[in-house]
């Protein structure tokens, strides 16, 4: 089927313009149905509106989670979307959103990328933190969102090396560029066969 869409950014947005690149290319059969952010001023905004796709930016300074949340889940409601897609979104998702963008099995219908292999190097800069412990591989993961950040059922990983004479910048780049192959791929083959799981096993009460 072909995927419809919201790809939720914060900054750069270089894995938004991969997707739309490889939709462009037909690599990838999806729809950008909207791009959503957090911050007014992320680059990433001008690379949707270039391209003639809708944006909806919320700072989300000044707001409660729960409420900048709200809004955007209503925004949402105005489009049909079958997944959204975090590429830099550098707001942690509450519980509380991802319950109401579960599937009939009970995954939650958010995918995201990150770079590193996790479980190593969680968090706000992986690359960074991969580079400085002196990593000899490192790599990049695109999983489904859990409640707990960065530990979600892993869809895809591929590894990179680092080089003896890698600055972080260089190690960096050979990440970013197996990113924008790794995402649009990872989504291709959602849009192909949907994600292969099992049910989500409901938890069982103990009797006291
Ligand atoms: C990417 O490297 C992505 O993996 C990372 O932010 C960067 C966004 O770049 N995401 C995270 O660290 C999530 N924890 P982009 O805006 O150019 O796509």
């Amino acid at each position: 089927m072909s995927l419809k869409i919201a790809v939720f950014i914060s900054g750069r947005g270089s894995n938004l313009n991969a997707i739309i690149q490889a939709i462009a290319d037909k690599r990838l059969d999806a729809t950008i149905q909207c791009v959503v952010s957090n911050d007014a001023e992320a680059p990433g905004l001008l690379i949707a509106k270039q391209h003639g796709i809708e944006t909806f930016a919320l700072d989300h300074k000044g707001m409660k989670r729960v409420e900048h949340e709200r809004v955007i889940l209503e925004h949402l409601k105005t489009y049909e979307i079958d997944y959204i897609v975090l590429a830099g979104y550098m707001r942690v998702i509450s519980p509380s959103f991802l319950k109401q963008w579960h599937d009939e099995r009970g995954y939650f219908k958010v995918v995201n990328i990150h770079p590193s292999l996790l479980p190593s190097f969680p968090g706000v800069s992986g690359y960074e933190d991969a580079f400085n412990y002196g990593v000899k591989v490192s790599g990049v993961t695109v999983h489904l969102v859990d409640e707990e950040v960065d530990r979600g059922i892993i869809l895809a990983q591929e590894p990179f090396p680092r080089f003896p004479d890698d600055t972080l910048q260089t190690f960096c780049a050979r990440g970013l560029s197996v990113e924008h192959a790794l995402y649009p791929a990872v989504l291709q083959q959602i849009a192909k066969e949907g994600i292969r799981l099992t049910p989500k096993k409901t938890k069982v009460e103990s009797k006291k």
